[in-house]
């Protein structure tokens, strides 16, 4: 695979990054995950936007994010990604510079781009559901930006996938928020609940996407918080990301949600999220 390293394209192997990097010693950058559907890259300006938004409040200087786009679309040419699924990873770092936890001077940033065939997970996880844990929410407070640092992440997933489920539900404050890779939303009522924009969780594409589709479909929509205690009352549950799209979760530390089937609100997202990204 061919990828963008600091200027050049270069095969996969040849790109290494030095060992002082700050991504590498103090997780001092952010990325982003987009998704191809058929040779096209869905919300990609959407993606550079927030980039550039954690970019800023990291204070890294990156003069030309809307040249990225470009370097999107020459990797899915030359990598031959035009058909079926694939992502573009984009990971941007304060560069190089001898470890010392203040800003280094006059140092430029690593930018890394590559993109990757998407092996999607199996279709029985949209029409059966998926089985998430909770998990105490161990993240800094400024998960609005797409850190690199995704350890509490790594551990809270990684919870989930030796439980056997898909996703860990992060619960703060007695409220669960967002998932470890993914948004959260609840049904009650026939009204979509999921936690407001704020510095607690990120700003998702996916969500915001899924948001306006639910209002187009007349379906109510509440920004505010989803309490543990009611979580086993809400009708549905499902997770809204670029990877895992709509996707209904049916079961949460063994208990059933509902009738531990996919609800009727969450079937309509799927498939209006399916029309808007693959057309
Ligand atoms: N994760 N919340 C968290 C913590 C996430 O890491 C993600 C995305 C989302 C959903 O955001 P979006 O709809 O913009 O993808 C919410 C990416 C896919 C990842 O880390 O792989």
């Amino acid at each position: 695979m061919q990828v963008y390293l600091n200027g050049e394209f270069i095969p996969a192997e040849q790109a290494v990054v030095p060992v002082n990097d700050r991504g590498f010693l103090f997780a001092d950058g952010v990325y982003e995950v987009a998704r191809v559907y058929d040779g096209r890259v869905f919300k990609m300006p959407e993606h550079l936007r927030r980039l550039a938004d954690g970019l800023a409040a990291i204070r890294i200087e990156l003069p030309d994010i809307e040249g990225l786009t470009g370097i999107a679309e020459h990797l899915l040419d030359e990598n031959r990604l035009r058909s079926g699924g694939a992502t573009v990873y984009i990971q941007v770092t304060r560069g190089v510079a001898p470890r010392k936890h203040a800003f280094p001077q006059g140092v430029e940033p690593t930018v890394f781009l590559a993109v990757n065939p998407y092996a999607e997970p199996p279709l029985e996880y949209w029409t059966d559901g998926v089985a998430a844990i909770r998990y105490p929410d161990i993240r800094w407070a400024r998960c609005d930006i797409k850190s690199v640092s995704l350890l509490a992440n790594v551990l809270a997933n990684e919870a989930a996938h030796a439980a056997g489920g898909f996703e860990a539900l992060f619960v703060r404050d007695g409220v669960v928020i967002e998932g470890s890779h993914s948004n959260f939303a609840a049904v009650y009522d026939g009204t979509v609940v999921t936690y407001p924009l704020c510095n607690f969780i990120l700003p998702g594409i996916t969500r915001a996407s899924v948001l306006g589709l639910a209002r187009d479909l007349g379906i109510p929509v509440r920004e505010g918080p989803v309490y543990d205690h009611e979580l086993f009352g809400a009708a549905e549950l499902f997770l809204l990301g670029t990877t895992t799209e709509v996707m209904p979760i049916v079961r949460v530390d063994g208990r059933a949600i509902g009738n531990g089937r996919p609800g009727p609100v969450t079937q309509r997202l799927i498939e209006a999220y399916r029309e808007l990204a693959r057309g």
